[in-house]
């Protein structure tokens, strides 16, 4: 059966003591709180990778992940980083195709197949986000721009390598915004991309598929979100920032 997750992205946030301040007191305070198939999953900035593993070590409910990759496995990219390098510091997830990486850094779905492909190679299990803007949810068929991201972002995996994937669903127009989709809205979406998953890979694979929801998600709305039948935790950004604020999210599934 698929498993809980509620995970982290810091995004472009928290200097090196407050994310390791931060970071502690998440894992003490989930350490022990955290039941069954759920895993507590933050994202960071690179720079706090390492000590957070060790912060994290024999923990076993809480793993931490990257927001991003080169698709390159080494070379000559300054500034850049390898997902080799990203798995280096003991991470295990990585964010792929955030709408902020597709709207500022103009990744392409094509561009994110091969990051997809260079994070599982390391054996790091993407959380690879799709959703619509405003617009296009507006404009009416916004379900099929959704079976795009997934047909070019990751149909060319195996049924194997796809087990290995976490898909987020993120509004674009509920990011950041205080606008959240309500728990309906949410669990539409949430179905078709079950559906369209168990079209492309069997039912089994896609009733074992971990779809979060991203998007303002906060710890007044997240237990109407998480107990629709297709949402099975959370990608959360402002709201991971705040240590009570997060673990309340949290504990939504306890
Ligand atoms: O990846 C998380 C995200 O984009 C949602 O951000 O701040 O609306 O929770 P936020």
């Amino acid at each position: 059966m698929r498993k809980n997750i509620v995970a982290g992205n810091w995004k472009m946030n928290m200097d090196y003591e407050q994310g390791l301040s931060l970071f502690s007191e998440i894992v003490n305070m989930v350490k022990d709180e955290v039941r069954g198939e759920q895993e507590v999953v933050v994202c960071s900035p690179y720079i706090h990778l390492p000590a957070l593993a060790k912060l994290s070590a024999g923990v076993t409910n809480v793993s931490i992940g990257s927001q991003n990759c080169h698709q390159a496995a080494s070379g000559a990219y300054t500034g850049e980083i390898s997902a080799s390098q990203v798995k280096s510091t003991g991470a295990t997830y990585i964010i792929l195709g955030h709408s902020e990486r597709r709207a500022y850094f103009g990744e392409t779905d094509e561009l994110l197949a091969a990051k997809v492909d260079a994070a599982l190679g390391q054996q790091l299990k993407p959380i690879f986000c799709i959703g619509e803007t405003k617009e296009e949810r507006e404009a009416g068929d916004f379900f099929n721009l959704l079976k795009g991201q997934l047909n070019k972002g990751l149909f060319h995996l195996n049924e194997e390598q796809f087990r290995n994937v976490v898909i987020a669903y993120e509004p674009v127009w509920a990011i950041g915004t205080g606008l959240t989709a309500s728990p309906e809205q949410a669990q539409e979406v949430h179905a078709f991309i079950r559906k369209t998953l168990a079209e492309q890979y069997g039912e089994a694979v896609a009733n074992d598929t971990t779809i979060l929801y991203g998007g303002s998600a906060n710890p007044s709305n997240a237990e109407s979100l998480f107990s629709q039948p297709d949402i099975d935790g959370g990608l959360i950004g402002g709201a991971s920032l705040k240590s009570r604020d997060f673990l309340q999210i949290i504990n939504v599934f306890n």
